[in-house]
């Protein structure tokens, strides 16, 4: 039986931990060979092995996706070790809420410096190797297409009060996918995004527990209080929120070949909810 994803070179920010991780190890799962990147080395080390004794390919690329310099890097992993670029999936990401009379101008570009100067960057640092790509395929008489999926939010769809600017960015992501779906066309690559409602991760356990995510020098809280969670899962048709394994699947689908035609499009993947 042939993968889906047989040989396909695919790079996926944040892909340590939750959403990422099981996006890493679906598409791995299928033959894509993956660049695993998270801010914490350890996570996606262990991401590595687990695809490597799977019998798949990949390699880290640790860093902040918000550095400088990451881009080219991450792009250059790709290239260097599998010498191809195929799928890219910008998912890093994090959460530093505030209603907007207490959200600090820090706490207001962290969040646009993440969820869309990164992939931003990212996707600029990858055009010229697309392009390449895409011109000796033509030449060479192949048909093949790549993907972007940009991970927004239901947040970026409809807002959610406390998330100014995290929800402002995954809204920008949206106008991003959008612009590029029609930069790109010309180089067969389809360009989504996936809006997420709900999904059991890191970031949405419980606040309680006093888990911190270290980035840039600042300890930033993660999780959601309880009470509230409970209160969101009612109001899911689904009932109940969504698995990693579960938001991988809504990405998967943007990656396959089945998707070729769907561009510049946002899927939300979240139990049913439209609104919040
Ligand atoms: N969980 C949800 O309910 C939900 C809902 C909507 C959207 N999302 C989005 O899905 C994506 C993944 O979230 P998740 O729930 O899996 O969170 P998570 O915390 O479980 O995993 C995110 C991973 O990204 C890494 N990361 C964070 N900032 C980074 C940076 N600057 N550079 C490199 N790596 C970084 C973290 O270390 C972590 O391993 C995020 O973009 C998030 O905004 C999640």
């Amino acid at each position: 039986m042939t993968l889906k994803l047989q040989g396909k070179v695919a790079l996926i920010t944040g892909s340590g931990r939750g959403i990422g991780r099981a996006i890493a190890l679906k598409l791995a799962g299928e033959g894509a060979r993956v660049v695993v990147n998270d801010l914490d080395d350890a996570p996606a080390q262990d991401v590595v092995q687990a695809i490597r004794d799977a019998g798949g390919q990949a390699v880290a690329c640790v860093g902040n996706v918000g550095a400088p310099d990451f881009a080219a890097r991450f792009v250059a992993t790709a290239t260097g070790h599998f010498d191809g670029l195929d799928i890219i999936v910008n998912n890093a990401g994090y959460t530093w809420d505030n209603v907007i009379q207490k959200m600090s101008d820090e706490q207001w570009q962290a969040m646009l410096d993440v969820h869309l100067t990164a992939p931003f960057r990212i996707l600029r640092a990858a055009q010229p190797v697309i392009r390449a790509l895409s011109k000796a395929d033509s030449e060479a008489g192949r048909r093949v297409v790549r993907k972007v999926v940009n991970v927004s939010s239901v947040a970026g769809l409809f807002g959610n009060a406390g998330q100014a600017n995290y929800a402002a960015a995954k809204a920008g992501i949206v106008g991003m996918t959008q612009t590029l779906a029609k930069e790109w066309g010309r180089m067969a690559v389809t360009v989504n995004c996936v809006a997420f409602g709900l999904i059991k991760t890191r970031l949405t356990g419980n606040v309680a527990d006093g888990a911190t995510e270290k980035i840039d020098g600042r300890d930033i809280k993660v999780g959601v209080n309880p009470d509230l969670m409970a209160a969101m899962e009612r109001g899911i048709p689904l009932g109940r929120g969504g698995s990693p394994e579960e938001a991988a699947g809504a990405v998967y689908l943007l990656c396959i070949p089945e998707s070729d035609y769907v561009s510049g499009q946002t899927l939300m993947c979240s139990g049913g909810l439209t609104g919040i």
